[in-house]
Parts: structure tokens; C-alpha cells; sequence
């Protein structure tokens, strides 16, 4: 028998996984900041946090918002999605971004899009395989303010 996947909007609770889910992404947030970003975008309608639970046990999450743009429709952005590399292949993720999906065709939002760094191919394929296009390549430009 599987294990039952659950999904639901991330709580306070949730930040000390949310912590080993964001190594799985490369970043290492203080817990402070953590709680911070996360406060900042609790209440908005304009995003959305959510969890996967694996058996009871927090496994993933997923990040989605509404990119407005003056020249284009919003879309939604998926800003970071992540399941534990112990449960990786058993569908939490596919979960998850069906979840992201599901809340922005909700809200009436046409298109989903995401940046993906160019060393992860595995993840490359796994938003082939459901159904997203590369449409383009870009380089990302950044200057720290002081
Ligand atoms: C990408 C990710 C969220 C997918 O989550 P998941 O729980 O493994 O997803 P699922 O089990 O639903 O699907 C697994 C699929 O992803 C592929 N995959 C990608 N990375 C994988 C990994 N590290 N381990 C296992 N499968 C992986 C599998 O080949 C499988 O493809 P298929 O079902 O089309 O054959 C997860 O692997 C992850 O957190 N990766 C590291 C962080 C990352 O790249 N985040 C996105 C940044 S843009």
C-alpha cells in the first residue's frame, strides 16, 4: 500500500523543515530570515506556501505567486519548489506542482512559469515531462544595494 500524500498551507510550524527543504535548493536561510520572508508573505492573496506531508512527515514544499507584468498578462511563478532527497521519485513533487497549478488556475491565471538553474537536468526533465516548454534561455543580472 502507498504512503498518502498530503498537501496544505505551510504554518509556523512548518519553518524548522522548511529549513532542511531550502538546503535541498542550494539556499541556507538563518532561522530568523526564514521567518521573516515567510511573514511577509503569509497573509498576501498573491502568494501561496505549501507543504507536502509524506505519512505525516513534511517532505516538500512549493512556492507560488503573481508575477504582474505591465507588458503581459500575470502569470503565475513557481519561485522554488523541493522535496527531501530521501523521498525524491515518489511523487511528492508532482503533487506539489499540480497544487501550484490548481491555485493559479483558481484564480484565473493562464500560465505557469519557472527558472530553472541550467545544471539541473534532472529537473529540467521533470518539468518536460509535465507538459512545460523551455521558451527561453536568459542570464540573471544582480547588484547588491548597499
Ligand atoms: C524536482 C523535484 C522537486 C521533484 O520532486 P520529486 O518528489 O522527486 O517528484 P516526483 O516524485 O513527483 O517525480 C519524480 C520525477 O522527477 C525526476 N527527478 C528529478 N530529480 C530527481 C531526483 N533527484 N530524484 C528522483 N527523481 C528525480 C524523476 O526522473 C521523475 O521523473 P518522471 O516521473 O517524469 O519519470 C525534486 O527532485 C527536488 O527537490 N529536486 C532538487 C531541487 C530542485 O531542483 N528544485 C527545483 C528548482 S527550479
Amino acid at each position: 500500500m502507498s504512503v498518502p500524500i498530503t498537501v496544505r498551507p505551510m504554518t509556523k510550524a512548518d519553518l524548522g523543515a522548511a529549513e532542511a527543504l531550502c538546503e535541498t535548493l542550494d539556499y541556507a536561510p538563518s532561522p530568523d530570515d526564514l521567518r521573516s520572508h515567510y511573514e511577509s508573505m503569509a497573509d498576501s492573496s498573491e502568494h501561496s506556501l505549501m507543504i507536502a506531508e509524506l505519512g505525516g512527515r513534511v517532505v516538500g514544499f512549493v512556492h507560488v505567486f503573481i508575477k504582474r507584468m505591465l507588458e503581459d498578462a500575470p502569470q503565475a511563478q513557481v519561485q522554488a519548489i523541493a522535496t527531501l532527497p530521501d523521498v525524491q521519485g515518489q511523487g511528492v513533487g508532482s503533487r506539489l506542482l499540480a497544487a501550484a497549478e490548481d491555485w493559479a488556475r483558481a484564480r484565473g491565471i493562464g500560465a505557469v512559469t519557472i527558472y530553472c538553474a541550467e545544471y539541473r537536468d534532472d529537473t529540467h526533465d521533470f518539468y518536460a515531462a509535465r507538459g512545460y516548454d523551455l521558451t527561453v534561455r536568459s542570464s540573471r543580472f544582480q547588484k547588491r544595494l548597499d
